[in-house]
């Protein structure tokens, strides 16, 4: 047995530049959404390659706050958004919150996304949004998606959680549709510990993303002269009958602003961010070109010719061939010190709390089987080719001692 290394499922990293913003931010007293997250937004912005991005407090924040943007442009509360039935939960909890009804729509099972013939079936008058999930980084098939949401006269909002570096038809995932919702959690290629960002090229949209985190309040500036600067906002008392217009609510908000440490943070990991990127493509192509050997009992993603898959994690699915559990692979991969994490499971079917929507286990048979089979790895950039040669060498061993022909 070669010798055992770790393989930790995620890594963190807060730059000298993030520490030295961050005594400043302490110094100045000035902690609550100011400069730096407007600064932190605009590079992000350039960073998709998009117009506006507006900074919350989570993923799923970005996803909540994406969805209940429509409510101003058309939809109404109970209306439908397709999603895929197979997501990290709180894609499906994103759209009950925003006030919607979930639909869900099996997966395919090679590619994890949903699979756009099941969307048009799915179709009702009350269907206002399709929410594809690029899961594992691996591209939606957004041509196919769009061209139905063109169809039926519907928005798209992405799903970007785990997407950053992706790339569609040499567009860049988040910038293909009408919103997406980015995480910056931890395990993320780019983290502000906890944080979340919408993208969309709309300023209305923006403009109502600005209102919708901060208690639906009608001041919504992108420039914003109180959080920035202690100056007189000239704006400010211009309500009605010269009303204070941050305490007039113009919507149903939330609470879900970033704050300026976790600014600092995202600021220092945005200069690294290609190297990051870097890495972790290094990582990834290195095992989905190796993986192969594996067939026909473990399978991980495959990369077309016409994507880039943005390196969130390596996805493993246990087939039928195999003689062994899930369960029994990611124990021995933990015992071998590589950290597993289960590839989510069916949201309607396997989640417990969406079981009052009526669903019955054996509606989503792909969702299903990737959720009682699949686990993740990690590939971020803490991680080198030596680990993923370990990674595959276990894989392998594994193989030898637990697969009966
Ligand atoms: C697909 C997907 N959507 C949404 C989220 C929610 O992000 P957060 O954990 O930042 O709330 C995640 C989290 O990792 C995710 O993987």
């Amino acid at each position: 047995m070669s010798q055992q290394l770790r393989v930790p499922f995620g890594t963190i990293s807060i730059t000298d530049h993030s520490k030295h913003l961050m005594e400043e931010i302490l110094a100045a007293n000035r902690v609550s959404s100011g400069r730096y997250v407007r600064k932190l937004e605009d590079e992000f912005a350039t960073l998709i390659g998009i117009g506006q991005a507006v900074a919350v407090s989570s993923g799923t924040d970005a996803d909540v706050l994406a969805l209940a943007t429509l409510h101003d442009f058309g939809a109404q509360r109970g209306d439908e958004v397709i999603v895929p039935a197979l997501s990290f939960v709180a894609t499906g909890n994103a759209v009950l919150h925003a006030g919607f009804k979930p639909v869900f729509v099996d997966v395919d099972r090679r590619t994890l996304n949903i699979d756009p013939t099941g969307i048009e079936p799915a179709i009702t008058e009350k269907t206002r949004a399709i929410m594809p999930v690029h899961l594992m980084g691996k591209p939606a098939d957004m041509s196919a998606i769009n061209a139905i949401a063109r169809q039926y006269d519907l928005y798209v909002v992405e799903d970007a959680a785990e997407a950053y570096g992706a790339v569609y038809k040499g567009q860049p995932v988040g910038t293909l549709s009408d919103l997406a919702a980015f995480s910056l959690y931890v395990a993320h290629i780019l983290t502000t510990i906890e944080g979340g960002m919408v993208v969309t090229n709309r300023e209305d949209f923006a403009e109502v993303l600005r209102s919708l985190r901060s208690h639906g309040r009608a001041c919504k500036c992108k420039e914003c002269t109180i959080n920035t600067t202690s100056k007189y906002c000239p704006k400010r008392f211009q309500g009605r009958g010269g009303e204070d217009i941050r305490f007039v609510f113009e919507r149903i908000g939330y609470s879900c602003k970033m704050n300026e440490m976790e600014a600092a943070i995202g600021l220092g990991n945005i200069e690294s961010y290609k190297d990051t990127l870097d890495a972790r493509r290094r990582n990834l192509v290195y095992v989905l070109k190796r993986f192969g050997q594996f067939s026909p009992y473990l399978v991980t993603s495959e990369e077309s010719a016409d994507e880039t898959i943005g390196p969130h994690a390596i996805p493993i699915v246990v087939q039928e061939a195999a003689s062994f559990t899930r369960a029994s692979l990611a124990s021995y991969l933990e015992r071998s010190g590589i950290e597993t994490r289960t590839l989510f499971a069916s949201m309607p079917t396997q989640c417990a709390g969406f079981a009052y929507l009526g669903y019955e286990l054996g509606q989503f048979p792909n969702a299903e089987y990737i959720g009682t089979h699949g686990i993740h790895v990690g590939v971020h950039q803490g991680l080198g080719l030596e680990e993923m040669d370990y990674i595959l060498a276990t894989l392998k061993r594994f193989l030898e001692e637990h697969q009966t022909q």
